[in-house]
């Protein structure tokens, strides 16, 4: 069932976990993400990177996605992740999302601030959950390029208080050394940095570029106040090396497409089930 991200969010908080976000390309990716969530009953959002809510059939994967939530045995929301321009906000929540991370982290932080308003406003009537992201997270959202961590755009605590309390954004995504992508070396997640931030604020707080995290980092951030984290290269890389190995065999049995299609949802919805086992707080 359709549910609103801030309440999926809270529900795993209070018990002890933080909910799975998953970028989604497809819509057969998309139902098996939901798949791998109702293993064990939990919610679970899909997002939709920018690049692909801009493209022509964008907006039709947006709907798609939103019937999925709608008819899900488990709790679904549809976010689009990163987005800073406001035409493809509005565009995108009315074809379906309910959830945007309204993405101003690459102006400065009036111009964040600014832009969380306007969206604020263009977005009154519809019931929409905001995240906001504050400090700068390196990295593409949609390529496993190898990134080290910047110290130059980290989240400040101080700034997020002054900032979730004038954006009032329901959720807020943090930098503490996470990156998109493949970290670079050894991850070094600023624990004391994100405590000080969840001792400034109340909202729940989002880890992006979870994967190559270490299963005791996330779980330590769980435990700091994380409810949410996203997931993008390491269920994508797990679809593609899974295809790479079926691919090579379908083509000499005659390209069954649909048994291709089947070891890639088959992966996508272990991937999940397997990922979210570990969401839990240490
Ligand atoms: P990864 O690709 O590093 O998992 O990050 C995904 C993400 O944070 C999407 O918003």
């Amino acid at each position: 069932m359709r549910t609103r991200l801030d309440t999926i969010v809270r529900s795993a908080q209070r018990s002890g976990r933080a909910a799975g976000a998953f970028t989604c390309y497809d819509l057969a990716t998309a139902a098996a993400v939901v798949d791998g969530a109702g293993v064990r009953g939990d919610g679970v959002v899909l997002l939709v990177s920018p690049s692909t809510a801009a493209t022509p059939y964008g907006q039709t994967l947006v709907r798609a996605l939103r019937t999925v939530a709608d008819h899900a045995p488990v709790p679904v929301s549809v976010q689009l992740d990163h987005a800073s321009d406001l035409d493809l906000i509005r565009q995108t929540v009315e074809a379906g999302a309910d959830a945007v991370l309204v993405d101003g982290s690459k102006g400065g932080y009036e111009a964040n601030i600014a832009l969380l308003q306007e969206a604020r406003q263009l977005l009154a009537g519809h019931d929409v959950v905001l995240e906001a992201e504050l400090g700068r997270i390196e990295g593409d959202e949609d390529v496993a390029a190898q990134i080290a961590a910047g110290s130059a755009g980290l989240t400040d605590p101080a700034e997020a208080r002054d900032f979730v309390a004038r954006t009032g954004v329901d959720l807020l995504a943090v930098s503490i050394g996470n990156v998109h992508g493949s970290y670079l070396g050894e991850p070094v997640i600023d624990h004391e940095r994100l405590d000080a931030i969840a001792s400034a604020v109340t909202v729940p707080l989002v880890l992006h570029g979870a994967s190559g995290l270490p299963a005791h980092t996330v779980r330590r951030c769980i435990a700091s106040g994380v409810g949410k984290i996203n997931v993008n290269t390491e269920l994508r890389t797990a679809v593609l090396e899974r295809l790479a190995a079926t691919v090579p065999a379908a083509l000499v049995k005659g390209a069954n497409l649909e048994s291709v299609m089947r070891s890639w949802t088959d992966e996508a919805r272990d991937q999940v089930s397997r990922i979210l086992a570990s969401f839990a707080a240490e």
